[in-house]
């Protein structure tokens, strides 16, 4: 009875044929004979060889990702920290040297500093908004430079063309975290990326409730290092997670559109208020990197920041935070919910002189506007 239970000789019918993608969820893939299990190769994607290593979900899932960003191979990572991981571990090896930018999302230079210092491999910042200063910068030992645009905190929007050319200058691989630009503002290859990557968990995802990360390159050289790597750290994603990206996928730009017009909208006021002394919003005039996103960029993401003036006390900016209703105190971006962290700026940065007062960043979700600037309103009367 048990055994029938399991092994039940009925089929369903074939030919299912409907808008969603199947999800198909397995550790083992079963193989038709010994000559079959003898002759696949998962990283040529021609058949199955195990759950961890892909199933018709997630290869529909890489495909349209790398579609989005006009490359040609992706790879799939349990968060956007993995992807980041997965590249770093694949094209780095001891002696070799890593440039980050000064503004660089914070868990990714903690990684260079604790995981990758022990195994040999050092690490330098760049000024993003400096291409000499990356050039200078770059060694024999030199193997990859991360970019991010803009800084995800900072904002700063870096000269994109300069710090590319930097690198190609002396051979470097350059690797684009593209989380802000989502394939939407901009497409990294464009940009002369050798490798896009991007966390998923912001406005692919856009529920706020899965994590996961991409890799996608156009060379199939670089593709595989990266695969092998990601294989043998077992970096692979479940398919339930992979069937929420699917499913918010065609809505995404309808989205990234509405948070954009939404955070400039609400930018644009919060400058305007005595309080805020800068508004880093790269689509701002007066926002450092205006110009280079205006020559790179057809729309912008729904994350910014403000700076609040010096002369209040960290308690009134505390004060201002909680007084909050809508926007929720907490990290990442992307989400349908209005999100806020003041951040500490000397933790992240040793140039903090340079942006004097305090750094309170907005993720603007898709609430109605005027809701959003009313809740504003009325926790900026905390600051007195
Ligand atoms: C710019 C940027 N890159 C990468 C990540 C990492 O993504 P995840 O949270 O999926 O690990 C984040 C997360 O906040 C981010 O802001």
């Amino acid at each position: 009875m048990t055994t029938d239970l399991i092994h039940h000789p009925y089929q369903p019918p074939a030919g299912w044929d409907a808008v969603p993608p199947g999800v198909f969820k397995a550790s083992t893939v079963i193989f038709r004979d010994v000559a079959a299990l003898r002759a696949r190769d998962y990283t040529a994607k021609t058949g199955y060889t195990y759950g961890l290593r892909g199933t018709p979900t997630t290869y529909l899932l890489e495909e349209r990702l790398a579609t989005l960003e006009g490359g040609r191979f992706c790879i799939l990572s349990p968060s956007g920290l993995a992807a980041i991981m997965n590249v770093n571990l694949a094209l780095l090896a001891q002696g070799d040297e890593l440039l980050l930018p000064n503004n660089v999302y914070f868990p990714s230079s903690d990684m260079a500093a604790s995981v990758l210092s022990r195994w040999g491999i050092s690490h330098q910042f760049y000024d993003p908004m400096n291409a000499a200063d990356l050039a200078a910068k770059i060694s024999e030992r030199t193997k990859l430079v991360w970019i991010e645009a803009p800084g995800s905190v900072t904002m700063e929007f870096p000269d994109l063309p300069g710090l590319v050319a930097a690198a190609r200058a002396r051979g470097v691989l350059v690797a684009l975290d593209n989380t802000w630009g989502a394939g939407l503002a901009m497409r990294g290859f464009d940009q002369g990326a050798d490798i896009v990557m991007q966390a998923l968990t912001k406005y692919p995802s856009g529920g706020a409730d899965v994590l996961m990360g991409s890799v996608v390159t156009r060379d199939e050289a670089l593709h595989l290092r990266m695969l092998k790597v990601h294989g043998q750290l077992g970096l692979g994603v479940a398919a339930n997670d992979a069937e929420f990206i699917l499913r918010s996928l065609p809505t995404m730009a309808l989205r990234y559109h509405a948070h954009d017009a939404a955070a400039r909208q609400l930018a644009a006021w919060l400058g305007s208020q005595p309080a805020v002394t800068q508004v880093l919003h790269p689509a701002l005039p007066g926002s450092p990197g205006h110009a280079h996103w205006a020559a790179t960029c057809s729309a912008a993401a729904g994350l910014f920041s403000v700076m609040l003036d010096a002369a209040l006390s960290r308690a009134h900016v505390d004060a201002f935070v909680d007084a909050l209703q809508l926007f929720k105190i907490g990290y990442s971006w992307g989400g349908p919910v209005s999100l806020v962290v003041p951040y500490d700026l000397g933790a992240m940065r040793d140039d903090r002189s340079a942006m004097p007062g305090h750094l309170v960043r907005f993720s603007i979700g898709l609430e109605a506007v005027a809701d959003l600037q009313a809740d504003l309103a009325q926790a900026l009367l905390a600051l007195g």
